[in-house]
């Protein structure tokens, strides 16, 4: 193994590439932003017991794909696997579901961490922006919530993806819809692992990906057919207000999520250029977690998008971003007097909000020029002995090739003013 190799299962986010993951975060995070949502940052682990008890002891998230850690001192920690545990924690402590202003809206950006087998697109450390609307039962908050990461998506430029819509029902109908499956389970022709996930948590037998699986499910009874009233009306209203604001989306009775916490709207964007790791984002309605964590009832919901999964999907349609040069002017002078005045010019350029870099190390003019051409400056500043004797820089266009001498003095308006 090389010294130099990022741990199995992660990987470096270095530029130019990286320039696209903060694009993307920002993308996502634009129209929650401007939608009411307050920013919230928690702590990268938390307490096992807040993930074992709100994620679910029997999902796999849990069960396997946790990273956890005893400290020095006898915590149990575990690194976060997902947001969603941690924000509502977050929220119940600083006593935000009290100031008197449901729902709380909250969006987050940061690292997650799965212990789960390395292919493309599945990362042991990912990045996710989320977002999580607590406190209210609302269908328009789950409208809301899907609408907004659809407007993402699309302002990034991404078509491909498509909306997977379900409704997971509530504690009222689903505990009798589990034990019409566990039956029809029980007589099926399974292997011991998944016979025990059949008492543990049927629904997820479901999702097996595995065909002779999927044959015997055929006739499986139907979560749709036991929603209770309430259940119903509440999708219904779901699906219609997403209609209505253009939201094309595809009924999923399959649709179960990898983690307990779901009732009522769950859904999924999925993305077709990305093979088996096809799933972007997800979320929804948790109204139990809050208790299942020891606090008071909060029904919520909310979604969190993929950016390392994101950023493959705008590779796989051919996306580039319009990623401006952070760049503008590029400093190239030749010899020790130049070095110091020129560091001056750029200083000032900087503290005037120009974004201007220097060609560091003493190098001679062509290596300069190459690395002037690379940084994707608009405007090389070339100054020598002769130019300082005059009091003057040589201003490049680097894209027309034009040069012209400024005046020293002239430069920072000079630049202001071509640069708009
Ligand atoms: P999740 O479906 O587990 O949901 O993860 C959301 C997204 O994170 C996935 O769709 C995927 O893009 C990305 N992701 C998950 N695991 C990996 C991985 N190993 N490598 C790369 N990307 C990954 C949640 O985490 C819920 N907390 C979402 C939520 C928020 N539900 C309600 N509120």
């Amino acid at each position: 193994m090389s010294t130099f190799q990022a741990p199995k299962g992660t990987y470096d986010l270095t530029p130019p590439r990286s320039a696209t993951f903060l694009a993307v975060r920002a993308a996502i995070a634009a129209p929650l932003r401007d939608s009411g949502y307050g920013y919230i940052e928690t702590p990268g682990f938390e307490n096992v017991e807040l993930f074992a008890r709100g994620v679910g002891e029997s999902t796999d998230i849990v069960t396997k794909e946790m990273y956890t850690l005893t400290t020095k001192g006898g915590d149990q920690l575990a690194l976060r696997p997902e947001g969603t545990a941690s924000v509502l924690r977050a929220a119940l402590e600083a006593n935000l579901h009290k100031a008197g202003n449901l729902p709380v809206k909250l969006w987050y950006s940061g690292s997650y961490y799965r212990y789960e087998r390395p292919q493309a697109g599945r990362y042991r450390h990912f990045s996710q922006v989320g977002a999580e609307a607590i406190g209210t039962e609302d269908p328009i908050l789950d409208a809301e919530l899907i609408i907004l990461a659809d407007q993402a998506y699309r302002s990034l430029g991404l078509r491909q993806f498509r909306i997977l819509l379900n409704s997971l029902g509530d504690k009222e109908c689903r505990p009798v819809y589990r034990e019409a499956l566990q039956t029809f389970l029980r007589d099926l022709d399974l292997d011991e692992e998944t016979r025990r996930r059949i008492e543990i948590n049927p629904l997820r037998v479901l999702d097996d990906k595995r065909a002779d699986v999927q044959k015997q499910l055929t006739d499986a009874p139907k979560l749709r057919d036991y929603l209770c009233d309430a259940c119903k009306a509440y999708h219904e209203e779901v699906r219609a207000l997403l209609t209505a604001a253009g939201v094309v989306y595809e009924d999923d009775e399959k649709l179960v999520r990898g983690l307990d916490y779901y009732t009522r709207t769950t859904f999924e964007f999925v993305h077709d250029g990305l093979g088996s790791q096809s799933a972007v984002g997800g979320g929804g309605r948790y109204d139990g977690l809050s208790e299942m964590i020891g606090g008071p009832e909060l029904p919520s919901v909310g979604w969190a998008l993929g950016v390392d999964r994101t950023v493959l999907a705008l590779e796989a349609e051919g996306i580039e971003l319009d990623l401006p040069y952070v760049t503008s002017v590029y400093a190239v002078p030749l010899g020790e007097e130049a070095r110091r005045v020129l560091f001056g010019v750029v200083t000032g350029l900087r503290r005037a909000g120009i974004a201007a870099d220097f060609a560091f190390g003493g190098r001679g003019l062509k290596g300069a020029m190459k690395s002037a051409n690379r940084s994707g400056a608009r405007y090389a500043l070339v100054a020598g002995e002769r130019d300082l004797a005059e009091g003057v820089v040589q201003l490049k266009d680097m894209e027309s090739g034009e040069q012209s001498a400024v005046p020293l003095t002239e430069v920072a308006a000079e630049l202001a003013k071509r640069l708009g």
